[in-house]
């Protein structure tokens, strides 16, 4: 088999790729408009970063299948692919705690100020009364919009940090996880109205579907409470941008943003966005999945289903 990794990837999970004898392509700067030549021949494509828009499914003779090395399928063109009978697979659960993690870290930044502190000291200023106005964490309301793997971590390290936890999930969610909902004593509330206008800080943590792209819209910001700290860790289209810079200057609001409307097509290029640039915002490189931990755990995972596919079986089929 051949096999193409479009983008960074692990040097040990690489030689396990090939192992059992197939070929490794490794082109880790390939732009979505190379994907479609570097692909031929190749029945595997593997991507984290770079997008494969439907032109590469018909210029990639050999492709079968498409690992998506994260959870998100959203980067790639799912209704071209299957006109081309590509499965499309995922790697779910093996980045949530990095992802956690960066959410909480916005969230502790935002409050104390950390990028513009930093930032002030490197410039030479000294103003301990600028940066003592902090809110702190503990006893707020936090809300988290979606209880799945990184929704339950988030809420985990909340809970740890004394926050009083609220959350809107989907119906129907599995025993394990309301179990686990139940031990870290979050309350349930039935729509993300009540969520956004009762809570001090909001966690995003869905997938983008057509029902919750731009859920975040003027509408549901005209709820929230002024000074709400808002997180998007997930995708950047849950969000309408402009209706977020708006509460930013109208509510106050600020924004923890990782993931952002348009993005460059792959890990590296440059980005205009009124959004990153807002001084309410602390932004970060969509880079939620961005530990070693994760990324190691992510490429086992894509060298397990790799292996499975050669046998005959598709994991994480989406
Ligand atoms: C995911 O979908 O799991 C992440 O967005 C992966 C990434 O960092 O690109």
């Amino acid at each position: 088999m051949r096999i193409l990794v479009a983008d960074a990837f692990p040097e040990d999970s690489l030689t396990a790729l090939t192992e059992s004898g197939d070929e490794c392509r490794y082109l880790p700067e390939t732009t979505p408009e190379q994907l479609g030549e570097s692909l031929r021949g190749c029945e595997v494509l593997v991507v984290r970063s770079t997008r494969v828009p439907a032109p590469v499914f018909a210029e990639a003779d050999a492709l079968r299948l498409v690992i998506r090395a994260g959870s998100g399928t959203n980067t790639i063109d799912r209704a071209a692919a299957g006109e081309h009978g590509v499965r499309v697979c995922n790697v779910p659960g093996r980045n949530s705690t990095a992802v956690a993690e960066l959410a909480f870290a916005l969230l502790l930044a935002l409050d104390r100020n950390i990028a513009d502190n930093v930032a002030d000291l490197r410039a030479g200023r000294w103003d301990k009364r600028r940066y003592s106005r902090a809110r702190g964490i503990h006893g707020r309301r936090v809300g988290v919009l979606g209880l799945g793997d990184i929704g339950l971590e988030f809420a985990a390290r909340a809970a740890a940090f004394g926050t009083h936890v609220h959350a809107v999930d989907k119906p129907g969610r599995d025993p394990e996880t309301l179990e686990r909902a139940r031990s870290l004593g979050i309350t349930f509330l039935p729509n993300t109205e009540e969520l956004v206008s009762t809570c001090d800080v909001l966690s995003l943590h869905l997938p983008l579907t057509e029902e919750t792209r731009r859920l975040v819209d003027h509408e549901l910001l005209s709820r929230v409470r002024p000074g709400t700290i808002l997180l998007n860790t997930a995708r950047g289209e849950l969000v309408d941008e402009d209706a977020l810079i708006e509460a930013m200057e109208t509510k106050g609001v600020r924004a923890g943003i990782d993931v952002f409307t348009h993005e460059p097509e792959t890990a590296t290029g440059t980005v205009e966005s009124r959004l990153a640039s807002h001084p309410n915002v602390y932004g970060t490189h969509h880079i939620g999945a961005s530990t070693e931990q994760a990324q190691r755990a992510v490429a086992a995972e894509v060298v397990r289903m790799v292996e499975a596919f050669r046998n005959g079986t598709v994991l994480h089929c989406v």
